[in-house]
C-alpha cells in the first residue's frame, strides 16, 4: 500500500484545508441553523476543481486519486458535515455509475457539465418499502418505442432539489426479481419527473433531502445506464465507492470534534487547573485518537484499492461501519467534555453530533455493512 502523496496532490490538499477553513466552516452553522443548501459554495469548491477529483481530465475532471477524493471529503466534513456529503453524493454516487457504467456518449453528455459543477448530481435508490432490503424495488419502467415510462417514487435523496441528474433504479421485470432492476440516467426536466417534500432533519440540515416523484416519466432508450436487468449490480457497486465517501465524511466529523475538544479541554479550568491536566481527559482522548487513527488507515485503505482496482466491497464496508461509529462516539464524547456548554449552539460540536449520527444510517446502516463484511467472511 502506497500512501505517499506527489508533490502536487500535497499542494491540493493543502489548497483545500484553507478552502474549508475559509469558505466551509464560517457558513456551517448559518446552513445548519437555516436548512439552507450552501448553493454558493458549491459554486466555489466548482471553481477549485473539487467537483469531479478522482475523473479523467478528458471528461472535465480533475485527474485525481480516489484518495484524494476521500481526503477532500474528509477536509469538508472536518468543519461542515453537510458540505462533506453535497460533494459525496455528487461524485461517488451520480458521478462515478455514469463513468463506471455509461456509454462513451453518455459520458461526453454528462460528465464535463457534472464535474465542472456547472450541474449537481444524485442517486434515487431508496423507495418507501425498499430501505435496506434495495431489492424490494416497486418502481417501474416500461418500455414504449424509444423509450421508458417511469412511475414510482423514490425517498431520502441527497441533494435531490438541487440536482440536473438522477441515477434512478426501477423494475423493468418483476418476474426477474433483482435481476429485473434496471438504472437509468434522469434529467430534473425530463416530463413527469419532479421533487417532492422536503425532509426536516437532525443533522447535515443543509443537504436538502428530499422525495422524487415520476409519473408517467419519459425517459429516452439512450439513457438506459448498463444492461437492461443490470440495474442492481450497478446500485450496488456505486454504493461501494458511496461508502467510501461517507466514510471519509464520518472521519472528517471525528477529526473536527477532536480538534474542537483538544482545544477545549486546554482552556478550560475546574478545579484549578485545565481539563486536558486530568487523566481522565487524556486517556479517553487518548483512545479516541487511536480509534480515528485506524479510521483513517481503513478509509486509505478502500480507496487505495478502489485505486489499483482491487475488489474493495468489504473494505468499504469496514471503513464506513468502524468511522461512522467513531464519529458518533468521538462527537458523544465531544458533548459530554464540553459539558453544558456543549449542549449550546454556541459550540460546533452539538452539530457534529447530530451530523455523526446520519453516518451510521444512509448509504447501508451499520447492521448492512456488518452483513456485508460478515457474508464474505463465512461464505
Ligand atoms: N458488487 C457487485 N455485485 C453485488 C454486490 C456488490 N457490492 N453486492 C451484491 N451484489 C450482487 C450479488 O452478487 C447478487 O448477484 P448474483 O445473483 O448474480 O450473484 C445480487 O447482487 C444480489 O445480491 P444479494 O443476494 O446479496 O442481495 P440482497 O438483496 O440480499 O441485498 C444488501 C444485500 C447488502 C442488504 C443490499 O440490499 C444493501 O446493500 N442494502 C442497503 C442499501 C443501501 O445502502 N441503501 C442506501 C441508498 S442511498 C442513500 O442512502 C440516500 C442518499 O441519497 C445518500
Amino acid at each position: 500500500m502506497n500512501f505517499s502523496q506527489t508533490p502536487q496532490e500535497k499542494l491540493f490538499l493543502e489548497m483545500i484545508r484553507a478552502f474549508a477553513e475559509k469558505e466551509v466552516k464560517p457558513l456551517a452553522a448559518e446552513i445548519d441553523e437555516q436548512e439552507r443548501f450552501p448553493l454558493e459554495t458549491v459554486k466555489k469548491m466548482a471553481e477549485i476543481g473539487l467537483m469531479g477529483i478522482p475523473f479523467p481530465t478528458q471528461y472535465g475532471g480533475a485527474g485525481g486519486t480516489n484518495q484524494i477524493y476521500s481526503m477532500c471529503v474528509e477536509e469538508l466534513s472536518r468543519v461542515c458535515a453537510t458540505t462533506g456529503v453535497v460533494v459525496s453524493a455528487h461524485t461517488s454516487l451520480c458521478c462515478a455509475p455514469i463513468f463506471e457504467h455509461g456509454t462513451e456518449e453518455q459520458k461526453m453528455k454528462y460528465l464535463p457539465k457534472l464535474c465542472s459543477g456547472e450541474w449537481i448530481g444524485a442517486f434515487g435508490l431508496t423507495e418507501p418499502n425498499a430501505g435496506t432490503d434495495a431489492s424490494a424495488q416497486q418502481t417501474t419502467a416500461v418500455e414504449e418505442g424509444d423509450h421508458y415510462v417511469l412511475n414510482g417514487n423514490k425517498i431520502f435523496i441527497t441533494n435531490a432539489e438541487y440536482a440536473h441528474v438522477y441515477i434512478i433504479f426501477a423494475m423493468t421485470d418483476k418476474s426477474q426479481g433483482v435481476k429485473g432492476i434496471t438504472a437509468f440516467i434522469v434529467e430534473k426536466d425530463f416530463p413527469g419527473f419532479s421533487v417532492g417534500k422536503k425532509e426536516l432533519k437532525m443533522g447535515i440540515r443543509g443537504s436538502a433531502t428530499c422525495e422524487l416523484i415520476m409519473e408517467n416519466c419519459i425517459v429516452p432508450k439512450e439513457n438506459l445506464l448498463g444492461k437492461v436487468g443490470g440495474g442492481f449490480k450497478i446500485a450496488m457497486k456505486t454504493l461501494d465507492g458511496g461508502r467510501i465517501g461517507i466514510a471519509s465524511q464520518a472521519l472528517g466529523i471525528a477529526q473536527g470534534a477532536m480538534d474542537e475538544t483538544v482545544k477545549y479541554t486546554k482552556e478550560r479550568k475546574q478545579f484549578g487547573r485545565s481539563l486536558a491536566k486530568f487523566q481522565n481527559t487524556q486517556f479517553q482522548l487518548a483512545d479516541l485518537e487511536a480509534k480515528i487513527n485506524c479510521s483513517r488507515l481503513l478509509v486509505r485503505k478502500a480507496s487505495w484499492k478502489k485505486d489499483e482496482k482491487l475488489p474493495y466491497t468489504v473494505d468499504a464496508a469496514m471503513a464506513k461501519l468502524f468511522c461512522a461509529e467513531t464519529a458518533m462516539e468521538m462527537t458523544t464524547k465531544a458533548v459530554q467534555f464540553h459539558g453544558g456548554y456543549g449542549y449550546t449552539r454556541e459550540y460546533p460540536v452539538e452539530r457534529m453530533m447530530r451530523d455523526a449520527k446520519i453516518t451510521e444510517i444512509y448509504e447501508g446502516t451499520s447492521e448492512v455493512q456488518r452483513l456485508v463484511i460478515s457474508s464474505n467472511l463465512l461464505k
